[in-house]
């Protein structure tokens, strides 16, 4: 397994100015979950509650990257991969979530960022990536609207301290996924439930993304500057009317809810008549305050969903036809093996006006490892990975907007209620013994990028 010859890609096919990279979070990897004075955050608090983490599972030590960042920064370098992204945990920089700064967490982040700067690697921070701090969550958290101002604080001091060297930020990460799974579904921290909860979340999310967007701008005037957006694509069950609306209703909520209001286009209340509750918590110059001109428009997709309607499903009355139902192929997360979902969402997001480029910001699959004397074998990940690195050559050959491709992710990690199980990493993992070792799929990558 020294050359890995697979497929016939090669970066060089994609472009000179393509931006190649892998994506990681602070909670997923870092561990040290009390070191140095961090505090704790929403998602230190709900791992250590029974029965929330599949098989009790927990991120106090993780990847230990906050340990063993050199040896994987020198991973990334030997991977051949240019950019990385990772994110800032806000309680290890302010621990209860607003002043006083714990300079302990930014002596880390600068160590971090040197470090990359060293090996040739361009840093990319992703400002928030869910981790809360949990002294927050006790006032609230994202649900008080207070939440912007705590928000412009902490990422006042990021840019002041890291911006001198990062000119690449992304300010939250996948919006929908952190205020559905957390505040109405309640299976992600902080476990919250209803749809009170999250449209405020849902609100406040939007006009912190903004508030933060404005300062990058103001601090660092060459910043290159996103935010990441979840997206799928969705296919009607049937051509029934009734499962085509119900469709275009979860294709609101899941692609449209977040970016429009970014975009300048308000909330798509006629489409989604739920969000018309959000009225309640719009005041003065709200409307004016949620769209940014972002320099780029970050995009994480992994598949795509099937949907029929469903009156028993309350205020979007529709329900989301399993792969595992549907009988076609799919991850370790349950999630469809369907490649042509990039392509859809490619078009999908290039229709809008306003995006002025976008980032494919995460993107990769969890399937189990084969270890065989010493090597790590995962075909089906990098087939993965080479089948959707197709569907961007077919967007890019019909002129579509796409700019890079970030892999989800560098080792296997956390994957938040999934735990450890579900391992999306070019690089395997031991968490016994925090062993690295680079898999097939990163073998491949390594090639590709040659
Ligand atoms: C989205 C999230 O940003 C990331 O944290 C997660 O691990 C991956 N997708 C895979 O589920």
């Amino acid at each position: 397994m020294n050359k890995v010859e697979t497929s016939f890609l090669h970066k060089n096919q994609f472009g000179d100015d393509f931006l190649w990279g892998v994506s990681t979070a602070a909670f997923q990897i870092e561990g040290a979950h009390d070191t140095d004075g961090k505090g704790p955050s929403i998602w230190d608090v709900f791992t250590s509650q029974k029965g929330k983490i599949k098989n009790g599972h927990h991120a106090s030590t993780a990847c230990d990257f906050y340990n063993s960042y050199q040896n994987d920064i020198d991973l990334i370098r030997e991977l051949n991969i240019p950019n990385f992204r990772f994110s800032i945990s806000w309680p290890r920089i302010m621990p209860t979530g607003v002043p006083p700064i714990n300079q302990a967490g930014i002596a880390y982040y600068n160590k971090i960022i040197d470090a990359l700067l060293l090996a040739g690697i361009e840093p990319w921070i992703t400002l928030y990536h869910w981790d809360l701090p949990h002294d927050l969550e006790l006032k609230g958290g994202w649900t008080n609207r207070e939440s912007v101002n705590w928000f412009s604080a902490y990422v006042e001091i990021c840019v002041q301290s890291f911006g001198d060297r990062v000119k690449n930020w992304m300010v939250i990460n996948e919006p929908s996924v952190f205020t559905g799974a957390g505040y109405f579904l309640g299976i992600h921290a902080p476990g919250k439930k209803g749809i009170t909860n999250y449209l405020k979340a849902m609100h406040h999310v939007t006009l912190a993304t903004a508030a933060g967007a404005k300062i990058i701008r103001n601090r660092i005037p060459d910043a290159h500057i996103g935010t990441t957006f979840s997206c799928t694509h969705i296919e009607p069950a049937t051509q029934s009317s009734k499962d085509i609306e119900a469709a275009k209703r979860v294709d609101t909520l899941l692609n449209r809810t977040f970016i429009e209001p970014i975009l300048g286009m308000g909330y798509p209340q006629g489409d989604l008549p739920v969000l018309k509750k959000l009225n309640a918590y719009i005041i003065e110059d709200d409307l004016n305050n949620l769209s940014f001109d972002f320099d780029f428009i970050g995009l994480q997709c992994y598949t795509r969903e099937v949907v029929k309607s469903s009156l028993l499903i309350p205020y979007i009355g529709a329900e989301l036809i399993s792969a595992e139902k549907r009988n076609v192929i799919s991850t370790d997360m349950g999630w469809e093996v369907y490649p042509p979902a990039l392509y859809e969402v490619l078009k999908k997001f290039n229709a809008y006006n306003g995006i002025k480029k976008i980032i494919i910001t995460e993107n990769g699959a969890a399937f189990p490892d084969t270890l065989k004397n010493g090597k790590v074998y995962d075909i089906k990940r990098t087939h993965y990975i080479q089948d959707h690195l197709e569907q961007i050559l077919k967007a890019k050959k019909e002129g579509l907007n796409v700019d890079g491709y970030f892999v989800w992710t560098l080792t296997d990690n956390f994957e938040w209620a999934e735990g450890y199980n579900a391992r999306f990493g070019l690089i395997h993992v031991d968490f016994d013994t925090q062993q690295r070792t680079i898999k097939h799929s990163g073998l491949w990558f390594k090639d590709f990028l040659s």
